[in-house]
């Protein structure tokens, strides 16, 4: 106790890892230990310095729902640029936060209107027989294998698929991406940086591209739905045309390649919670995703935001210009708010988890999220009942802030005693 006094008079960040194979692997002792420090505290970030983190659920919700004094502009809170952006990072990602996410009223709720819409629980449970298919389709091509990466193949391919085609991106072009997105798989020392930004830089060319093209003749899609209303007038400028395209892109799939691979994961280590998702998956599967997603924690922080001004939050005096993130996935474990919160409980309910976080930047693809890996769970189990992971104790995870996924699944199919599409 008297350290930890000690840590907070001096100020100085405390020293946990929330970054490493070891931690990614399981990170509840890691999370308890945080809340054994106090529900705020403050910790070394990369590429950040000293940041703080929350690790409760209390003051998780309390940091996403309080948009007024954590802010993402540092405009705001007596800063330049966006939280986390360094001034010796590319020009091509200062143009990439050109993004709702990244932007405080009014601006954030002007861009987010513009594609609520496309993302609404109701228009994208009009896609389920359409993603059900995507699914279909990825798995016909395991036919023949014995043994298959689950991470590079079907959880990656069915979102990337999705959002292509919510975009209208060219089929032909998804294997490009999913090259250039392996090189912002692991971003640790200078070399792995710089590939990280030459992929992205890539990646923006490309999408210019699209959005030239689309202009000159449109087509089925969101792109050329945003064209269209940047066309029209104020409502979105050039550079927030291409930021917003590059958002959904990367945040529509990655994000879900984790949840699904995770899920995976977590099914075949609980093998009692399997058998009775698979007794009865049609009426199961929604709460079991719920759970799946609030145990794995694909998301465990949102994006760094700054202070807006010097406050007291939780005990500790914060001061404007202050950076802070919300640890989501400490507050999904935390005993306080979910009983027994190590254990897999896929009929968990209700089940108030902040995988999606909260506030005016809760996650936009959530339902689309959602129809993904249910349908991708419900498909793959169809055809595969006895997968197995091939040396389960060998997985190796991604060493980065804020996401929580492996760099390959290998996963022997059973094909033998697989049963035919459902
Ligand atoms: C399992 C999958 C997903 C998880 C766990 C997830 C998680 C999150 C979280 C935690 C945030 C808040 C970030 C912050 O406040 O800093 C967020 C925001 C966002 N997510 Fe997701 N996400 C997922 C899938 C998707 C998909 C499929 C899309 C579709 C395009 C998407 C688009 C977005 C966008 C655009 C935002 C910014 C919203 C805003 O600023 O108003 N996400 N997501």
């Amino acid at each position: 106790m008297a350290d930890r006094n000690l840590a907070y008079r001096l100020n100085a960040p405390l020293r946990f890892d929330i970054e490493g194979a070891a931690f990614k692997c399981d990170p509840l002792p890691t999370f308890a230990a945080m809340r054994e420090a106090g529900p705020v505290i403050p910790v070394r970030l990369p590429f950040v310095g000293k940041g703080w983190v929350t690790t409760t659920y209390a003051s998780t919700i309390a940091m996403v729902k309080d948009n007024a004094l954590f802010v993402q502009e540092g405009r705001h809170a007596g800063k330049s640029g966006v939280a986390g952006m360094q001034w010796w990072m590319p020009n091509t990602l200062r143009l990439f936060a050109n993004n709702m996410l990244l932007k405080d009223e009014p601006d954030h709720r002007r861009l987010r209107k513009l594609v609520d819409k496309a993302f609404q629980r109701r228009d994208v449970q009009a896609m389920r027989g359409r993603i059900e298919q995507i699914a279909d389709g990825i798995l016909d091509q395991f036919a023949g294998q014995e043994e298959v990466d689950l991470a590079g193949t079907y959880a990656r391919r069915v979102p990337l698929d999705v959002i292509c085609e919510l975009l209208g991106l060219p089929h032909q072009d998804r294997e490009t991406f999913t090259a250039w997105t392996r090189g912002l798989l692991s971003i640790k020392g200078p070399l792995s940086i710089a590939r990280a930004f030459g992929a992205i830089g890539k990646m923006t060319n490309y999408v210019r591209g699209q959005i030239e093209e689309c202009r000159r003749a449109p087509r089925e899609g969101l792109i050329s739905e945003l064209v269209r209303a940047e066309e029209d007038g104020d409502k979105l400028d050039e550079s927030e045309l291409l930021s917003m395209v590059l958002l959904l892109l990367i945040a529509g799939f990655e994000t879900t390649t984790h949840l699904i691979e995770d899920s995976v994961i977590a099914l075949e280590q609980n093998p009692i919670q399997k058998t009775f998702l698979f007794a009865d998956p049609a009426h199961r599967m929604e709460r079991a995703v719920e759970e799946l997603a609030r145990y794995t924690s694909p998301v465990q922080s949102t994006k760094p935001r700054f202070v807006a001004r010097d406050s007291e939050f939780f005990g500790q005096t914060l001061h404007r210009g202050d950076i802070i993130l919300a640890l989501v996935a400490a507050a999904n474990s935390d005993p306080a708010q979910f009983d027994e919160p190590g254990r897999l409980q896929l009929d968990r309910f209700p089940n108030p988890h902040l995988v999606f976080s909260s506030g005016i930047h809760f996650c936009l693809g959530m339902q689309l999220a959602r129809v993904e890996a249910q349908c991708a769970l419900s498909k793959l189990y169809a055809r595969y009942p006895d997968l197995q992971i091939v040396e389960p104790g060998k997985l190796q995870w991604i060493e980065r802030l804020g996401i929580r996924g492996v760099k390959s699944l290998p996963v022997r199919l059973n094909a033998t005693r697989a049963r035919l599409a459902a």
